[in-house]
């Protein structure tokens, strides 16, 4: 329980040090570069050159103006985290200040793990699908293989999670990614393919979508662990397929780019560009001078980093359960949780 109270105490902080309204980011998404070594055919990164990468006293720097702002989560990703040697150091500059988290294809996972562990808070894995389907949507042979080979590594050590991407390829291993979460022991979270202008168009969409979104609320509903929460699924499938909207808040999740600069609205609409350097503004002040209104009935991407903190309210006890209690018995639980054997 010791290790449980500088992250939630220190979010309960941030929280008090924000309040007084005002906008102000919660979350934060950063990508520590473009450079991958898989070529996944819906992700347009890996297809991008990488310029000067920040070092880490630049990630401190950057960190710093994060605290600044109020920012309590802070998400790596990339390209590919792990093809940073420099990745401990960043990371334990972060765990001083931050919950946080990687999202890893696994491939350097096992050689890596015993460097970035004492650091993480969560660590996600992306798998698309079982076997020769997620090794045809990564590009490269044996990926599948690689990632359940960090996922054996990495589990009991930190807190894991499945990062599956819903395609219109591989809708129909969606169970059974859930399946091979519970066997593993780890939990899992969707999120659905976003269209990017420099990338394989593999959106889902049509019945087929609904009948996947539909299926994993229901599985949710029956206790598969599923980090999403069911206000997730549904709002997705109500505003998708019913025309009912969902409230977009792009301004509780910030992202920065390989070279610390905002994307400004979100991820998705400036296909992670980045504006202006994160230490050469004051991030209060432009939340809440950026023109937000039109993003707001936007409802383009699923993307969970931006859909669940909008749909959060301090008014529902499920969600209440799912994202403060829940998380906090998983953190206790990953060092314990069992691999089921194969049936
Ligand atoms: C861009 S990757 C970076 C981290 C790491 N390379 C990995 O694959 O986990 C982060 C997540 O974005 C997902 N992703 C890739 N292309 C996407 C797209 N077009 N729409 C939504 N998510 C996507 C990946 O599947 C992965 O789970
Ligand atoms: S999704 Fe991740 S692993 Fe795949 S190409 Fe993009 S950055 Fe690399
Ligand atoms: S719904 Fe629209 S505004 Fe909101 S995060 Fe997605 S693309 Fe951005």
């Amino acid at each position: 329980m010791a290790l449980l109270r500088p992250v939630f105490l220190r979010s309960i902080w941030r929280s008090v040090q924000r309040g007084g309204g005002g906008k102000a980011p919660i979350i934060a998404g950063h990508k520590l570069l473009y450079r991958c070594n898989l070529e996944c055919a819906m992700c347009p990164f890996w297809r991008r050159e990488d310029e000067n990468l920040l070092t880490v006293e630049e990630e401190i720097r950057m960190m710093d103006s994060l605290v600044r702002a109020g920012v309590s989560f802070l998400g790596f990703e990339g390209g590919e985290p792990l093809l940073r040697r420099d990745l401990p150091e960043i990371l334990a500059e972060s765990h001083r200040r931050f919950h946080t988290s990687v999202v890893t294809n696994g491939w350097l996972l096992r050689n890596r793990i015993d460097d970035i562990a004492p650091y993480l808070d969560l660590l996600f894995v992306s798998l698309d699908g079982i076997g020769e389907l997620h090794d045809r949507l990564r590009g490269i042979p044996r990926s599948f293989e690689k990632a359940v080979e960090g996922i054996r590594a990495a589990r009991g050590r930190v807190p894991v999670a499945i990062s599956s991407t819903i395609t219109s390829e591989n809708m129909d291993d969606a169970e059974k990614i859930v399946t091979l979460a519970q066997r593993l022991g780890v939990r899992v979270t969707f999120q659905v393919a976003y269209n990017y202008s420099t990338a394989g168009s593999l959106a889902p969409a049509g019945q087929h979508l609904k009948q996947t979104l539909e299926r994993l609320l229901v599985l949710k509903e029956q206790g598969a662990p599923i980090i999403e929460s069911r206000e997730y699924f549904a709002s997705v499938i109500n505003s998708w397929f019913r025309g009912v909207p969902w409230r977009c808040k792009p301004w509780l999740t910030m992202n920065v780019d390989p070279q610390g600069r905002i994307v400004l609205p979100c991820y998705t609409l400036r296909e992670y560009g980045g504006s202006e350097y994160v230490w050469d503004v004051d991030i209060r002040q432009l939340w809440n001078t950026f023109n937000w209104a039109p993003y707001e009935g936007c409802n383009k991407c699923a993307l969970a980093c931006y859909l669940e903190p909008s749909l959060f309210t301090w008014t529902n006890p499920t969600m209440i359960r799912e994202r403060i209690i829940d998380p906090i018995v998983a953190y206790i639980d990953s060092s314990v949780t069992p691999e089921l054997p194969a049936t």
